[in-house]
């Protein structure tokens, strides 16, 4: 459970607590901070047992404290439970629980489902001949209103585990004389690579040798098996001090992986396998609307760029967590794409299913395969970036740049996209791992340079067009772990506000490549300049900067405008991680973050 526990710790790592079925009854340990301090509690406890839950978690009800942290036991000890997601009507189910003698050590709302349990436990009694822990659990599911996924032990079944997910992701795993629940394959790839996706409102019901699926309403489910062939290695830290870095490292490689086999064979376009739309289907789409969180939403902004200059069809961008719940008017010849690293976002799979209620056809880009987000949608493309552990995304987000770069050159082609400019697209793309490469090699020179920056508390990203949703990562990047203040702006727009904080303290990341705007984004440095702005410049080698006018240049190779995005978000990547390394912050796992954001 510990090394499942590490594995998972991305998505949270407040504090952390697991129970066990020891042979002197359940134990538990609880601790705040990183799982390593729980590993420590337990080291001196030596308990040991071969059935039991644990969890890590990100705080959403009530502070970081033991009480707060799970697992949660009914206060008659009768069952407890670890718990992702948030349920709504606690407080109206904490009332009624009170009122029936139940008592509450914690502010959290996942306490109320382990008394709520118990209660019905405590009704069901032995008599009916059915399973009276499975019976409690799956009737007091029906009460709660909210996500969850959760697994779920009862003393008086010591060889038996219950998982129910409803909106929060939760896997089975198979393996040889063990079974296990997780709310993420990595968590078990090292026990067994055999997995079943529960789906929402499903319950499973297991022992070390076997499982059922119900329903909440206790209907018969049938299992389906996958076999997930992902390397369990590639979770690992091997020789880098910590995963952003390796992430960064391993961007020709995940580049490569995402364009392996999906050209066609005269190099004029892009292939795709899952899309589950005919080109005929696909020249009949007139927007596109993509809808995301986070980095994932930087990368949206890039597609809109690219496909409507290389497509030329109109295409709209919106945060996930809004659209949901804006009834947006939307043509029906609409195409909506979501894109999610890890395909659980609530709000992003809120907004997903919003769309499919109203008909619209979905595709995902993701990179967990088989997480609810993919198996949700109508169609879709992997992005066979390999796992990403750190907080901050980098490969994932390059990747997803790649897929949205391939997309636009696929859906440019079967419109108004020449064979020629579609070879000479193939042909960017296909070097882009090779740039990439060239571009990781400027890592010592880059450190020097954030190592001149670490001590300033804001900083400025400044980008025109393609480089706009680029500079709002690279402040998104720094900020998340430095905790510099940073904004990125458009070039230009800088000038109706941001102008103001500009001064020998601010410095600004200027993002300039090579084209027609080269020179209206000099003249935004230069303003800059003229107000004792430091400068740092990220610039493509056919720019020419006159002398003196930046106090840092980084240059990347010149290149294709498409591929533009990926070759420049590299430097910022590095930027970022060498300003937090030098101010000493946990660059994985920066404060209050999690990875996967499973609550709205
Ligand atoms: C969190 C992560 C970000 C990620 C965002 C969306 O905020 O820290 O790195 O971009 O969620 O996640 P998704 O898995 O949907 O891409």
């Amino acid at each position: 459970m510990l090394d499942g526990l590490k594995r998972l710790e991305y998505r949270g790592y407040d504090s952390s607590g697991l129970i066990v079925a020891t042979n002197k009854g359940f134990e538990q340990v609880k601790r705040t901070g990183r799982v390593v301090n729980l590993e420590e509690a337990l080291d001196e406890l030596q308990y040991g047992g071969n059935l039991g839950i644990s969890h890590t978690r990100w705080a959403t009800h009530g502070d970081v404290t033991e009480a707060n942290a799970h697992p949660h036991t009914s206060s008659d000890g009768k069952i407890s439970l670890v718990h992702n997601g948030v349920i709504e009507n606690y407080v109206g189910m904490k009332q009624f629980l009170e009122k029936k003698g139940y008592t509450f050590q914690s502010e959290t709302d996942s306490e109320a489902l382990s008394n709520l349990i118990a209660y019905h436990y405590a009704k069901e009694g032995r008599a009916s001949g059915k399973n009276p822990f499975l019976e409690a659990v799956r009737k007091s599911l029906r009460h709660v209103e909210g996500t969850y996924g959760i697994a779920v032990v009862c003393p008086d079944f010591p060889l038996e585990l219950i998982g129910a997910r409803k909106g929060s992701p939760l896997i089975i795993g198979i393996g040889k004389d063990e079974n296990l629940i997780a709310s993420d394959v990595n968590a078990i790839t090292h026990c067994t690579q055999n997995v079943v996706y529960l789906n929402d409102n499903e319950v499973v019901h297991m022992t070390n040798a076997d499982f059922s699926i119900t329903t909440v309403s206790s209907k018969n489910v049938e299992a389906v098996i996958h076999k997930v062939d992902w390397d369990t290695s590639a979770a690992e830290l091997g020789d880098y001090s910590h995963f952003m870095e390796k992430e960064i490292f391993e961007q020709p490689v995940s580049l490569q992986n995402g364009m392996r086999g999906r050209f066609s064979d005269d190099s004029s376009t892009a292939v795709f396998g899952g899309l589950n739309l005919n080109s005929q289907e696909l020249r009949q789409i007139d927007r596109i609307l993509f809808l995301a969180c986070g980095t994932a939403w930087h990368a949206c902004l890039v597609a809109e760029y690219l496909i409507e200059r290389f497509a030329r069809i109109p295409v709209e961008v919106e945060y996930a967590s809004e659209f949901r719940y804006r009834n947006a008017p939307l043509d029906k010849n609409t195409l909506v794409i979501a894109i999610s690293q890890s395909g659980e976002t609530i709000d992003t799979l809120g907004a997903l299913r919003e769309a499919k209620r109203k008909g619209y056809r979905t595709l995902a880009i993701n990179n967990s395969v088989g997480s609810t987000i993919a198996r949700e949608s109508d169609g879709g493309i992997y992005q066979h970036a390999g796992p990403e552990i750190g907080v901050a995304s980098t490969k994932a987000f390059t990747s997803q740049i790649m897929i949205c770069a391939m997309l636009a050159l696929y859906l440019g082609r079967l419109r108004d996209l020449s064979y020629e400019d579609g070879i000479q697209i193939v042909k960017a793309l296909r070097g882009v791992p090779e740039q990439v490469g060239q571009i990781l090699q400027q890592n010592e020179a880059i450190a020097a340079v954030a190592k001149k920056y670490a001590k300033y508390e804001d900083c400025l990203f400044l980008g025109r067009q393609l480089m706009f949703p680029i500079a709002l990562e690279g402040a998104l990047k720094l900020k998340e772990i430095s905790y510099i203040h940073a904004e990125g702006y458009p070039a230009a727009e800088m000038k109706h506000g941001p102008i103001a904080l500009i001064c020998e303290n601010c410095p600004s990341v200027f993002l300039a490549t090579s084209g027609e705007i080269f020179q209206k984004s000099l003249a935004n440095v230069q303003e800059v300049k003229a107000r004792k702005g430091k400068v740092i410049c990220i610039a493509t080698e056919g720019c020419e900067i006159p002398d003196n006018l930046v106090d840092d240049i980084i240059r990347v190779p010149e290149c294709h405008e498409i591929v533009k995005p990926i070759l420049m978000s590299i430097p910022i990547q590095l930027f970022s991680y060498h300003v937090a390394l030098e101010r000493g912050c946990d660059v994985d796992k920066p404060r209050n973050l999690a990875k996967s954001v499973t609550v709205e």
